[in-house]
């Protein structure tokens, strides 16, 4: 099949390239490389232009003619969304949009869309299941909800069929260190912000809150390996074409890992204990999430394959290999 793949020189983005070019599917990438590398896509054929760009979009679409899009590309940070709403529902929202148009015009038949975790808030019921309320909590999860809500829209009048996958916390790296995350500077999310600890490239590593109701009294989260989500693209495309009308499906791995025990890992697989020092809690952070993945086995036959140990192993081996990924 012919996938365009947005964002897909970022890090979920270029596992899920190298999945669907394992699998035998022809692949063209749009990315703006603003957190993306060109390196991570290989020799996969790229297109640098940014998806609130309908013209640069239109020329991609017309000169590749997809069947499926895989729309990967977007701002992630919660915390950040906080204080940059205008881009956020810029390139989350009309950038969607946008895409979302140029699949109408073209025919597209199947799309899979990186939703997150971050549509349900603080769920009242973990393991939370895609029937819960969705009531997110910060910009960046409103992004994610009203683009579900325009893809609906769009597959309900051209005939699209689609998958939202909403993804909980991606983690870990190649098995063989080939690919890994690229942390941007300014990312504030757990792994990365531990590894530098670890590595002392920061003196320490915040933990923001450990008053949760929690065994820990640290927030609880679901960790699932870059590896399956990647597969749960490839999952959900052969779901589609094989007839499936899928819509939103939560990929996490179902088991809670706490703040203070993925740390405790991490330090385990470097040799020493990693210094934290317990903050505030941070706006617009739930205290538990973790995924009921049962719609995923029954829905697209994906369940995770690794566990916390393979995401703090391969994630130790790639950043500490090269800290550069921490920039
Ligand atoms: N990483 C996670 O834990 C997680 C969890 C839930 C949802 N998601 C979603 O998954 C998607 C991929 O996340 P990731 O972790 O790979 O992040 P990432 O930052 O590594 O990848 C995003 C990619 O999109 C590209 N991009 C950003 N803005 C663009 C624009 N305007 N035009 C074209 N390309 C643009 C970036 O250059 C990058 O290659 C995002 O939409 C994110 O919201 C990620």
């Amino acid at each position: 099949m012919r996938v365009l793949v947005t964002g897909g020189a970022g890090y979920v983005g270029s596992f899920t390239v190298r999945e669907l070019c394992a699998a035998g599917h022809e692949v063209l990438v749009v990315d703006n490389l603003s957190t993306g590398r060109r390196a991570a896509v290989g020799d996969v054929p790229l297109i640098v232009a940014d998806i609130r760009d309908e013209a640069a979009l239109g020329q991609a679409f017309g000169g590749f003619k997809p069947e499926a899009v895989i729309h990967l590309a977007g701002l992630k940070s919660s915390e950040e969304s906080l204080s940059q709403l205008r881009t956020y529902f810029e390139v989350n929202v009309t950038g969607t949009l946008h895409v979302l148009n140029e699949s109408a015009g073209h025919g597209v038949e199947f799309f899979v869309f990186s939703s997150s975790c971050a549509v349900y808030g603080t769920p009242h019921i973990c393991p939370v299941d895609e029937q819960a309320a969705l009531r997110p909590e910060n910009p960046y999860g409103e992004t994610k909800h009203i683009s579900e809500r325009l893809i609906e829209w769009y597959a309900r009048t051209t005939g699209m069929r689609y998958v939202n996958l909403r993804y909980f916390n991606a983690a870990g790296a190649a098995g063989d260190a080939s690919l890994g995350e690229f942390a941007v500077e300014r990312s504030r999310q757990l792994v990365p912000m531990t590894m530098r600890a670890a590595l002392g490239i920061v003196p320490e590593v915040q933990v923001y809150g450990d008053d949760y109701p929690t065994p820990d009294g640290t927030a609880l989260r679901d960790f699932v390996h870059v590896v399956d989500l990647a597969r749960a693209h490839i999952a959900s495309m052969k779901a589609l074409a094989q007839g499936q009308r899928a819509g939103c499906i939560n990929v996490g791995q179902g088991t809670p890992v706490s703040v203070a025990q993925l740390i405790a890992e991490i330090g385990k697989a470097s040799g020493r204990e990693v210094p934290m020092r317990v903050v505030g809690r941070r706006p617009g952070d739930p205290g538990l999430s973790w995924a009921d993945n049962t719609l995923a086995k029954e829905q697209i036959g994906w369940s995770p394959e690794f566990g916390l140990p393979d995401i703090v192993a391969t994630a130790w081996a790639w950043h500490s290999g090269d800290p550069a990924t921490l920039r």
